[in-house]
């Protein structure tokens, strides 16, 4: 089935975005304000946009690192299994970690992730995500900053791909599939 005919329907604006990362800066940097340095850590690829603005705002000594796993393909549909395509680059025993995700749609990503990385005993560990979906929720996490909650829609933009588009919008915009009998 060809999904290339669709068209996005702004959800956030980019303005909106921006004050609400520079809300969620603020507050992070408050928790973590005795830190000596915060590994800021930005699940690929989806991330990549959210984590440049957001470290940007952090009135913090930080590091940024990065960490891939697997995820729906090129398709909307979540696959369940979870696997580590590019582990950190950085050791994290007994460091401060901020983990950095785009959305948490089932939540089987975050809750693998977050599994790997106390594994590694970090002294503290938090997540900041921008979206979540609850209606979407498998599996349980515990996020500490969300950006925002949102309808369960397929996204895309700022950062947030469908088949490797649109990743380059400024804004979130919801995807809807045109039907083309109907035009
Ligand atoms: P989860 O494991 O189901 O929570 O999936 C989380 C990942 O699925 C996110 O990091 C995204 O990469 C991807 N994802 C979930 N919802 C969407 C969406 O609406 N648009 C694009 N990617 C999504
Ligand atoms: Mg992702």
């Amino acid at each position: 089935m060809d999904h290339s005919n669709y068209v996005i329907d702004e959800m956030i604006s980019a303005k909106s975005i921006a004050a609400r990362v520079e809300a969620l800066a603020r507050e992070i940097s408050e928790h973590f304000a005795d830190t000596d340095k915060l590994v800021v850590v930005g699940l690929l690829r989806g991330s990549f946009v959210f984590i440049a603005d957001l470290v940007r705002e952090l009135d913090l000594p930080c590091e940024v690192d990065f960490l891939e796993t697997s995820s729906y393909g090129d398709g909307t549909e979540s696959t369940r299994e979870v696997r580590i395509l590019k582990d950190l680059r950085s050791e994290i025993e007994g460091r401060d970690i901020l983990v950095v995700e785009d959305i948490v749609d089932t939540g089987h990503t975050l809750k693998h992730v977050i599994a790997l990385l106390r594994s590694r005993n970090p002294k503290r560990l938090e997540i900041c995500a921008l979206l979540d979906k609850p209606a979407r929720r498998e599996v349980d996490v515990n996020v500490t900053w969300i950006g925002f909650e949102i309808p369960d829609k397929f996204v895309v933009g700022y950062g947030i791909d469908y088949a490797q588009r649109n990743r380059n919008l400024d804004h979130i915009g919801a995807v809807r599939f045109l039907d083309e009998k109907k035009g």
